[in-house]
Parts: C-alpha cells; structure tokens; sequence
C-alpha cells in the first residue's frame, strides 16, 4: 500500500468514528515563548528561592523513578493538609493539576440529561469538560461589570437543576470576586454539587476553603499553578469526604507522579515563600493597576488575581503590537461579547511591567503618528 493510500484510509476512519463535535475542535494551543516576556498564562514570575531549589534537589535524588508513585499521594496530601489549612474532617483529593480534577468532577456527574452549569465568561475548561464528556453545559452572562447576575442564576438553577456548577472566585479571565452573598445563595438553591474554584487565592483577600464542612455541596478547587509551583503540575479538591471517595473512582491510578508528589512535600515544608512572592505579587499589581489606568484609552478592570483585565480601543493592533516586540499577553477579543477589545495581563517581574508599560504607550500613541 501507498503512503498516500495509508494516510486516506486512516483519515477516512477518523472522519468516520471520531465524534463530530471532537472534530470540530483545535487542540490547545500554547503561544512559543522562547526570547519574549511571557505575560500570557498566569505564572509567578519569581523562580524558587535558592534554599527552597536546594531542599528539592536532595529530594528528587532520592525518588525511585523505577516504581510507580504512591498510588494515594499520601505524603504530598499531609504535606498539602499541614501547610495550606484544609479543614481536618473534609477530604482531600489530588489531581494533576487542577483541570484534571475539572475533568474528574464533569465525568462524575455525566449522567443522561445532566447539566453543568457556569458563568460566563469564565474558565473555558468548564464548558470544554461538559463537551469530552457528552454533558450540555449552560452559561450564565455576567454583568458588563462582571459582576454575578444572582437573579438570573438562581433561574438558571431552577429551570436546569444542575448536576454541578463551577464558580472562579475570583474569575478568570476577569479577575473579580464575586459578592459572597451571592455564591452562598447558589450554594442554598443548588441540589447539586458547586465547586468554588479557588486557583487565584493566594491573590484574594477572600476563601470559602474553611467553610467546606459548612455546606455539603460545596467542593473548593485549587492549584499550585499559580504560587510558583506551574510545572509541577498539582491541583487539589477539597469536599465531604463522600465526595472525595467518589472522585476517587475515576482518578486515573498513578495520575500524580512521583517526581511532583517528592517536590510537594519539600516545596510546602515552608510556606513563607509563596506568601512572599504573592504578596510581592500583589504589590506589583497595584503599581501596574495604576500605571495602566494613566494610559489614554485603557479602562482597568478591578482584579483579585495575579492578572489584570484591560479594554482598549483596538485589543488587536495593540496584541499584535505587544507580540511584535516580543511581549506575549492573552487578547480575549472574540471570546465573548462582554470581553470586546478586552486583555489579559498577567503580573510579571517589575522590569517586565516596565516593558510592558512602555510599549503600551507606545502602541498607543501611534494612531496619532
Ligand atoms: C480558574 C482556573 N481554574 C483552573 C485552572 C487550571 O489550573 P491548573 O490545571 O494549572 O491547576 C486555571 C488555569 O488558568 C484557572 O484559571
């Protein structure tokens, strides 16, 4: 057989058997980042401090790569339990990474008929979660403001009586908190589980992780992602235990290596260092906050995360500007009405935002040129 004979049949059958919604889709595309400033995914800009770097090298020489991890990450979870203040009586599972464990919950739920229920915009894996596993999701428009729309969610509870609703607090990618009063309204209307997806934390002034044994609905998500610990990739869940064990089920055996579960156990022995640098963080925030808002021609969006949201005149000329100098951010225009001409900043380093600031002003002046 040809190779061009080999490569039409083996098409033929993907367009035959693969699930026509599947095909409709492009994988995840991650912007190259070599050589640029890399404003664009929400990572800690700070590496690990030196002494930090030196506890986990000792640690990972003593891993034995040559059997599989612990299939429970235990260690990881003490570690996890004893540095991060998850409540003693709720359950703790780990996921690798937090979109693991988004996938985890859906495929769970994915009953006939079952509805997954979020505001929109909001994470895009929530909706791409319901779609691998079947389940029709439904998105509640947030205000212009971002702001939850309480009436029209707890209509959409009623009218949907959702298997699971997903909740950033704060959003992604608008970087606000939603008013407490109306995330506990959806935890009373909702007879199914909400998850409170808590990945921008560190960067908040508020949590409902203590309130877990409060409500038997509610499930708090987090990740390390965002504190510094990106490429390890661990996410956690924090629910009744009832609901633990039967996340448990679907969990892939080994689905959090051994390399990471070491590196958990050194990374968390101190913690002061991630408060450090998220603080550090948030410092530098404000300063960006302020320095963006002195533009002509930015509006500044309130953020309680290690981003900031910005409408512009023209998100693309500006993204395509910002690219052309080697500075990769996120433009959401296109990605819903409410995010016209709307970017995603992600807080670098100070010289970073200086950059940043400078080609701005740049690209901002130009129309005027
Ligand atoms: C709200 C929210 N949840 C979850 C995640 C996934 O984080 P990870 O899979 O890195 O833990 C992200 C990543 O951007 C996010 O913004």
């Amino acid at each position: 057989m040809t190779d061009g004979r080999r490569a039409a049949l083996a098409e033929d059958a993907v367009a035959r058997i693969v699930r026509p919604e599947i095909r409709a889709l492009s994988a995840y595309a991650v912007a190259k980042a070599e050589g640029c400033v890399k404003l664009d995914a929400m990572e800690n800009p700070y590496p690990l401090p030196e002494p930090v770097k030196a506890r986990l090298s000792e640690a990972l020489r003593r891993v034995a790569i040559n059997r599989y991890p612990d299939a429970g990450g235990e260690g990881a979870k003490r570690a996890l339990r004893s540095a991060l203040g998850i409540p003693e009586e709720s359950g703790l599972l780990l996921g690798n990474g937090s979109d693991e464990l988004i996938q985890i919950i859906v495929s769970v739920v994915a009953k006939p008929g079952a509805v997954v229920l979020a505001p929109e915009p909001s994470f895009v894996m929530y909706r791409m979660d319901a779609l691998y596993a079947s389940t029709r999701f439904v998105g509640v428009h947030l205000r212009p403001d971002f702001s939850l729309d309480r009436d029209a969610f707890l209509e959409a509870i009623e009218r949907e009586s959702p298997a699971v609703i997903f909740l950033a607090y704060p959003n992604n990618p608008t970087g606000n908190l939603f008013a407490d009063g109306d995330v506990e309204a959806i935890l009373g209307a909702s007879r199914g589980l909400v998850v409170i997806d808590e990945a921008y934390y560190a960067f908040a002034d508020a949590s409902f992780l203590a309130r877990v044994p409060e409500f038997p609905n509610l499930l708090v998500l987090r990740t390390l992602s965002k504190v510094g610990m990106a490429g390890i990739r661990l996410g956690y869940a924090v629910a009744a235990p009832v609901w633990i064990a039967e996340l448990n089920k679907v969990r892939q055996p080994y689905n959090v290596n051994a390399l990471t579960q070491a590196a958990v156990e050194v990374l968390l022995l101190d913690t002061d260092w991630i408060s450090e640098q998220a603080a550090a963080i948030r410092v530098e925030r404000t300063r960006l906050e302020s320095a963006l808002a002195r533009l002509p021609d930015v509006r500044v969006f309130p953020t309680q995360t290690n981003f900031v949201l910005v409408r512009v005149n023209d998100a693309d000329r500006i993204f395509e500007g910002l690219k052309a100098r080697r500075i990769l951010i996120k433009n959401l225009h296109g990605w819903h009405p409410l995010l016209a001409n709307c970017l995603r900043i992600t807080v670098g380093k100070p010289g970073e935002n200086d950059l940043l600031l400078s080609a701005l002003a740049e690209l901002e002046a130009e129309p005027a040129r």
